[in-house]
């Protein structure tokens, strides 16, 4: 079983311009748990009295999720997230040289030691610890194979790979995982940024190859292009590699539209799965085939994630689309109102237009001559 850390409340919030008061977060927490994620980054406690006051919050709900705070190697930030009586502590240390030099502006020596002190002394605090090397994948691979052995000599209870900038591909993060799991015995987890589009791939790719954990957010959001999507990456394992996860899949339409309504980021239409357009069709070839088979045109079924089919009426429809949705809407045609209306919906797509259910209506009262008066009574 793949365990699901997801990072909406930490690497999600990250999205430029988003904030989440501690009502919402609680809220997305709680809906999270219900979905059947394992671990929940809450935050990271040393930002703000808010963050402080939303992972209390959170953790005082007595969730069946493990409730993390992200921490720094710095026994403040470690000092914080306790306060906010956390199970566990995401502690994250650069260790690519590019983030060590510049943003540290430490050698790998004093990093190491800085690491090392902190999962001691989140150890001793009696935190489970997850330590995360960040920029992993531009890192040198025996100094992150030198941090990994060492925070496992000193009970480190995790280890992670984060692909900061999304550069990995599908290859690389399989060679990456199998090339450190030769060194520890600890579970793995893997962080995957989609700059390039490819974090789902690069996460499904890495649990493939035998890590045990994936960091996720949903809908995908994070910084810049965002986080590898929980929805995705969950249904992509279970229907793709038969791997599965705790998460209730119908559950995931519903925290997706939740996500999106609090942190103001719009789902997009043809967005894998979740998105309006992930189970619509319009060319009459597939409707037709969705007919006789739905599997002809859809990979899994709508309600499989909450989602629904739709069957959209518009330049490339058939005349099975047509009936499709006049059964749906109970509506009886003669054939002739049929093939006006057929035609007149050919004319509006092409005008460049789609034919809503609202449309579909003044159409269907067109070619039955209904009058004005008569119209508001089929519309009720
Ligand atoms: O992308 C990343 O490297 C991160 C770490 C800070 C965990 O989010
Ligand atoms: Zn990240």
């Amino acid at each position: 079983m793949v365990k699901i850390f997801d990072t909406t409340l930490r690497d999600g919030e990250q999205t430029p311009g988003v904030s989440l008061t501690p009502s919402q977060k609680l809220e997305i927490a709680i809906k999270l748990d219900e979905l059947g994620v394992n671990i929940i980054e809450a935050g990271s406690a040393i930002t703000s009295k808010g963050e402080r006051e939303s992972i209390k919050l959170i953790t005082s709900e007595n969730l069946n999720a493990e409730i993390a705070s992200f921490v720094r190697a710095l026994p403040v930030d470690i000092d914080s997230a306790i306060s906010c009586n956390v199970d566990s502590v995401h502690l994250v240390v650069p260790t690519s040289d590019l983030h060590m030099t510049y943003k540290l502006r430490k050698t790998r020596e004093e990093n190491l030691n800085d690491a090392l002190k902190a999962v001691e002394y989140a150890k001793n605090h009696g935190l489970i610890v997850e330590l995360s090397a960040e920029d992993a994948t531009r890192s040198d691979l025996e100094f992150l194979k030198e941090l990994f052995k060492m925070g496992e000599e000193l009970n480190a209870d995790r280890m992670c790979l984060c692909d900061t900038v999304g550069i990995l591909t599908p290859n690389k993060a399989e060679t990456l995982v199998k090339n450190i799991k030769e060194y520890t015995k600890l579970p793995i987890s893997i962080h995957c940024h989609n700059d390039f589009g490819m974090a789902t791939a690069n996460t499904v790719s890495a649990i493939h190859a035998g890590a045990t954990q994936c960091h996720v957010t949903v809908n995908g959001i994070g910084e810049r292009a965002g986080n590898a999507s929980l929805e995705e990456v969950v249904m992509g394992l279970k229907s793709l590699y038969n791997i599965n996860t705790d998460i209730e899949s119908e559950k995931l339409y519903k925290i997706s539209r939740i996500v999106s309504k609090m942190m103001k980021i719009p789902v997009p239409a043809n967005k894998a799965l979740v998105g309006d357009n992930a189970f619509s069709h319009e060319a009459g070839i597939h409707v037709d085939g969705l007919m006789k088979n739905t599997e002809t045109y859809e990979p899994i079924s709508p309600e499989m994630v909450g989602n629904r089919r739709k069957i959209i009426l518009g330049k490339h429809s058939g005349k099975a689309a047509l009936k499709y949705k006049l059964e749906l809407m109970n509506i009886g045609l003669s054939h002739e109102q049929f093939e006006e209306a057929y035609s007149k919906i050919k004319t509006f797509g092409d005008l460049g237009k789609y034919i809503s259910d609202v449309d579909l209506k003044t159409v269907i009262n067109e070619v039955r001559g209904v009058t004005l008066e008569k119209k508001v009574i089929l519309d009720e």
